[in-house]
């Protein structure tokens, strides 16, 4: 997959055919095989049904010629009977074909589900910066119902219609062999207007979906970026473009209508016809006498029965088209390597003390547009250091590197002398905890975000790390407390009590290191105070580097590394750089300036 991928790659459906399908079902048959003995169940559940279809009409026939054309009033008692039971039997088996098939789809998609999400949750952030969102929904939700499809209408129905077909000619054949060849020769018309219909509709059918694909994209951004969309006062040209693609969709949606609406009625004249035929002909020969009237009446009824199968199976071929392509989809989701895989011999420290060592790092987001040039330097166990830079100086990217959210192109960065890569990731994370600028919450209750659904971790350890770093009043007072309902994305806290929630989930895990990325957003002096005391609570004792925007953080520090376009250009206490002229006291001026027309009143953001 390329770094950016462009729209057309994004919701292109079309997909090579040949020995390519086979390829496909090859590899959807491992998730029908813990499942076999339910298909083979539901295949001869189908099998039944189908033939208990045949018998009905010839009972008609029966009943006819050897009953009432015989007078035999009893005798066509017994005769309805056997049909109603007949009936009843059809009913039965029609219910559990039904639900065998659907039982044994919706067990399969519930697999290829779990193991989508189980991939997808094992990428890494490069993966997620370059794969949409809607692509990975997609993927997820659509792409298996339309495979569940191929299943539950498609192939195992597709082997019962030949069975009716097979069955409906035999018999057609052996009450009369000269009708059977009348109701034949319509045949190939029918098969010919399917075929055409095929070739039609498929493309018309791909085309309804891209556009749909396209509708539910744009609608999934628009409704995650609504604020923004409403503050740009952007409403109406995003109604004006949702409403083109709209039409297109409509447009689509007809073209396939234009073609089924020509379809099924063309086949109805057809099969109109050959009935029209078979009364002609059958008629004529049951007035010679050579033909029973019922044998008759019963052709007429399988007839009904014996263009359907043909019709549906331009449809099956359908499913099958669009099931194709999604499996391309869905393997081609699950094929992506992991491409930070977690190393086949982690290893890490027996006691850890927090030392960390850049080697000549260079790191680059997409190819040699490099954010960090060779950075070196090293923090001593229980050091605290301070990180700063203007924005988009690379900071953020500098940690990510040291969590393993992205690999480096070239230099080592070691923790306790251990190169990162060699860490196991479950250890590094546990060992390097990382508030990040912005803090994610999901929905759930506040304990449970506090704790990330963690039942180690008792509710009392909670609140004892919420007192230590003294918001567990802040947090109690919360509407709810500690079970306080957050909404998706954290929407029903504040910035700082966000960033508070971050603070007590990083101490829970007690690491070693401790990595801050601090929130450049601005709090109110209450809060301030709060997260202030925080961040000393969470520093002390521990190995801390801190991208520090506020100046009492950076104050605090016993080194700072100042960050200049990805190069780290001076380093040293707060009192020396102060002494030399360069970045790092241009940054600070800035930043008391801002600081103090801030506290002034002024609107104006405090970023560095
Ligand atoms: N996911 C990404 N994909 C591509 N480029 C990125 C990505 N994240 C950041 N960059 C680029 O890398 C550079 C450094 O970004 P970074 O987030 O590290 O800056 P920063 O120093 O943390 O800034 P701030 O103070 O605003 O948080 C920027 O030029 C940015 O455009
Ligand atoms: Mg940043």
């Amino acid at each position: 997959m390329s770094a950016s991928v462009s729209n057309s790659e994004f919701f292109d459906e079309d997909h090579q055919t040949g020995t390519y399908d086979l390829r496909l079902i090859s590899r959807l048959i491992p998730y029908v095989r813990p499942h076999i003995r339910l298909v083979f169940l539901s295949l001869g559940v189908l099998m039944v049904s189908s033939l208990v279809q045949l018998v009905g009409p010839y009972l008609t026939k029966v009943g006819i010629d050897d009953y009432i054309l015989r007078g035999d009033a009893r005798g066509l008692l017994f005769v309805a009977f056997l049909y109603l039971t007949t009936l009843m039997f059809e009913f039965l088996f029609q219910y559990l074909r039904v639900y065998l098939l659907q039982l044994t789809g919706q067990r399969m998609m519930r697999q290829l589900r779990v193991e989508i999400f189980d991939h997808i949750l094992r990428m890494s952030t490069s993966f997620f910066d370059r794969t949409p969102t809607g692509k990975l929904m997609t993927r997820t939700i659509q792409d298996v119902e339309v495979i569940n499809e191929l299943f539950t209408q498609g192939v195992i129905v597709v082997f019962g219609d030949l069975i009716t077909l097979l069955g409906i000619a035999s018999v057609l054949f052996w009450m009369d062999w000269r009708l059977a060849l009348v109701v034949l020769s319509v045949t190939p018309l029918v098969v010919l207007v399917t075929a055409v219909y095929r070739v039609n509709a498929r493309d018309a059918y791909r085309g309804v979906r891209l556009h749909v694909a396209r509708l539910n994209a744009f609608l999934q951004e628009n409704l995650a970026g609504m604020t923004t969309v409403q503050l740009f006062q952007r409403e109406e040209e995003n109604f004006r473009r949702f409403d083109r693609m709209n039409q297109d969709t409509r447009d689509e949606h007809l073209r396939t209508i234009f073609y089924s609406a020509l379809f099924f009625p063309c086949v109805e004249v057809l099969a109109a016809g050959a009935l029209g035929l078979v009364i002609w002909y059958g008629g004529g020969r049951v007035i010679e006498g050579y033909l029973l009237p019922g044998v008759l009446v019963a052709f007429l009824q399988y007839m009904r029965r014996f263009f359907q199968p043909i019709r549906d199976l331009a449809e099956k071929y359908n499913i099958f088209q669009a099931a194709m392509a999604a499996s391309e989809r869905v393997f081609g989701l699950l094929d992506t390597p992991e491409d930070l895989p977690d190393s086949p011999h982690p290893r890490f420290p027996e006691n850890p003390r927090g030392e960390i060592q850049f080697q000549d790092v260079w790191f680059a987001y997409t190819r040699n547009d490099w954010v960090l040039r060779g950075i070196t330097f090293s923090i001593k166990p229980g050091e605290t250091v301070a990180l700063v830079g203007a924005t988009g100086a690379g900071k953020s990217s500098l940690i990510g590197l040291l969590g393993r959210a992205y690999e480096p192109q070239r230099g080592e960065i070691h923790i306790d002398g251990i190169e990162v890569r060699s860490w196991g990731k479950e250890e590094l994370r546990s060992h390097v905890g990382i508030i990040p600028q912005e803090v994610f919450l999901l929905s759930g209750s506040l304990l449970e975000n506090l704790r990330l659904w963690d039942i180690r971790i008792s509710e009392d350890r909670v609140r004892e790390m919420a007192e230590a770093i003294q918001v567990d009043r802040l947090l109690r007072n919360l509407s709810g407390g500690y079970g306080t309902e957050i909404r998706e994305r954290g929407e029903n806290l504040s910035l700082g009590q966000r960033q508070l929630v971050a603070f007590v989930r990083a101490l829970l895990y007690n690491p070693s290191v401790l990595v801050l990325d601090e929130a450049t957003s601005s709090v109110d002096p209450a809060t301030e105070s709060l997260i202030q005391g925080g961040i000393e609570k969470l520093i002390s004792g521990r190995t801390s580097l801190i991208i520090a925007h506020r100046l009492s953080t950076i104050r605090r520090a016993d080194r700072i590394l100042v960050l200049h376009r990805g190069r780290i250009v001076e380093e040293g206490t707060h009192r020396v750089l102060m002494a030399r002229d360069g970045v790092y006291r241009r940054l600070y001026q800035l930043q008391i300036e801002n600081q103090n027309r801030h506290q002034s009143g002024d609107p104006v953001p405090g970023k560095s």
